[in-house]
């Protein structure tokens, strides 16, 4: 699974790095950092629930 990032979207509210740091990775100002995000299939619950707590939708899961 992986994560397509549309950091045009985001607007730093940073839920998806409060759910899940390892994961989302912001820069100093708070936003998202550019790049889809490959996910291990360990890592998939939190990598959902991050994605799913953008209110932006800036953050779409691909299960392709
Ligand atoms: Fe940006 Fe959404 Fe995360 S607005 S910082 S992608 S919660």
């Amino acid at each position: 699974m992986h994560i397509i990032v549309r950091n045009a979207k985001c607007q730093g509210h940073a839920r998806c790095w409060s759910q899940a740091p390892d994961i989302f990775k912001l820069d100093e100002d708070g936003y998202i950092l550019p790049g889809n995000i490959n996910v291990a299939e360990r890592d998939e619950f939190l990598a959902l629930r991050g994605a799913r707590s953008c209110p932006e939708r800036a953050l779409e899961i691909d299960r392709s």
